[in-house]
């Protein structure tokens, strides 16, 4: 209360309130996805069979996977005049703006079936975006290196597809490796969904204007641009990469961030909830090993990752404030390891990301309680005035 304005909540009714959806406790570090643990799903289970758990809430029977895995095998290519699309954007052009770009135009195509409040349509809506992510994502990355759009082959699997399209080229087949395609799926199913996160936020407060799927999404993609957020898995790996470079060595390194010099904080780690090691981290860090072995690679970069997070984690400074490492802190090395360029590492995160930005959206629209989200300031602003003719200022 501030006398005249009564301060909303933040998002009421639009993002923070009550989900069945994910559940995160910050202190314990414990992730999970509608009630299964995380460890388990990325152990057990397949981004599309996640996707499904998340959308609907329970882990489907075979003939259920088995339908929805056909729907999406079913619409990963684009309208023929969409590829043009992708021919506008300079070379240079980010993956992640080209992205959100793309989800947004990729509606006009599908605009007679967009009804928010249309079960079936918000069904083929989400399929729509579940199998076209990957071919844009793809696309996206085409672009910048200017090779040709390679169709999505159906024969393939989700991830096998999108490798594929990524990698390939029309001159020669394309030799996926199962253990970088099972590792990549394992990782989409650590980004699933992570409760009211900024890109999450920002995809229920669009949507809870009843803007349609994709508009919500391309919000999204938006929002886990920056380097705070899903932006930071680039950021990661290029603050390693000018470690490495420069020879600075890790302990001056962490006093610049304990100065809190501008522009030089340990990216990768902290987090708003995690007050603790973030599971998913703990996940990728194990797999980012056993990918380099796989590959037969090393890289000066993951153990230098694993260095610095050892001298934080045995720094006060890092102790007190509660700053563990994040998801972001080691997916750029095995991005890295798997052949990603720098620049498309956040579009992964999106990718893994899709299928909970469709569930938390789904959730919001199935709520009746839901309200416009209007959040409230308190005015600190000069008192009313007049006007004042410009000879006499
Ligand atoms: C993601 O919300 C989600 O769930 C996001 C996400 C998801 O799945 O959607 O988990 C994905 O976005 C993970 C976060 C990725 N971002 C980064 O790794 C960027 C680096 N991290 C920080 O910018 C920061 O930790 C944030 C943005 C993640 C959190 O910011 P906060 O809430 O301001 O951090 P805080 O309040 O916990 O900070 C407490 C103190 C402050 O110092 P003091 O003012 O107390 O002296 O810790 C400091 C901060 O300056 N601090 C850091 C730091 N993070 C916080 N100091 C150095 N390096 C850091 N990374």
């Amino acid at each position: 209360e501030t006398g005249h304005v009564t301060l909303d909540p933040g998002f009421t009714n639009t993002a923070s309130t009550t989900s069945a959806i994910t559940y995160i406790d910050g202190e314990a570090g414990i992730l999970r996805y509608r009630g299964y643990p995380i460890e388990e799903l990325a152990e057990k289970s397949s981004f599309l069979e996640v996707a499904y758990l998340l959308i609907y809430g329970e882990l489907p029977a075979p003939d259920q996977l088995s339908a929805f895995t056909d729907s999406v095998r079913n619409h990963t290519l684009l309208d023929e005049k969409f590829r043009a699309f992708f021919s506008a954007f300079p070379r240079r052009a980010h993956p992640m703006a080209v992205l959100s770009s793309a989800v947004s135009a990729l509606s006009t195509f599908y605009q007679d079936s967009l009804d928010p409040f249309d079960p079936e349509q918000v069904d083929q809506s989400s399929i729509r975006l579940i199998a076209k992510l990957p071919t844009l994502a793809a696309y996206a990355y085409k672009t910048s290196n200017g090779q040709p759009l390679l169709y999505p082959d159906n024969s393939l699997g989700y991830v096998e597809n999108f490798l594929r399209m990524m990698f390939g080229l029309p001159t020669q087949p394309y030799e996926i490796d199962p253990e970088i395609a099972r590792v990549l799926d394992m990782l989409f199913i650590l980004h699933a969904d992570h409760e009211q996160n900024c890109s999450t936020s920002t995809v229920r407060l669009v949507g809870s204007s009843q803007a349609n799927l994709f508009s919500s999404v391309s919000a999204g993609v938006d929002a886990l641009f920056g380097p705070l957020h899903g932006g930071a898995n680039q950021a990661v790996l290029e603050m390693l990469e000018r470690i490495h470079e420069s020879g600075d060595n890790i302990d001056s390194f962490v006093e610049r961030v304990k100065k809190k010099e501008p522009g030089v904080k340990l990216m990768g780690f902290g987090h708003r909830v995690y007050r603790n090691y973030d599971p998913r981290a703990a996940v990728v860090k194990k797999a980012t090993g056993k990918v380099l072995d796989a590959l037969g690679k090393s890289d000066p970069l993951l153990d230098l990752a694993m260095r610095l997070e050892e001298v934080a984690l045995g720094d006060d400074y890092f102790v007190e404030r509660k700053l563990y490492p994040n998801v972001d802190f080691y997916t750029g090395v095995i991005y890295k390891a798997m052949g990603f360029p720098t620049n498309a590492f956040t579009v992964l995160f999106a990718l893994g990301r899709l299928p909970g930005w469709i569930a938390q959206w789904r959730e919001l629209m199935n709520d009746p309680s839901t309200k416009i989200g209007r959040p409230r300031q308190v005015y600190v602003g000069p008192g009313e005035r007049h006007y004042v003719e410009p000879s006499a200022r």
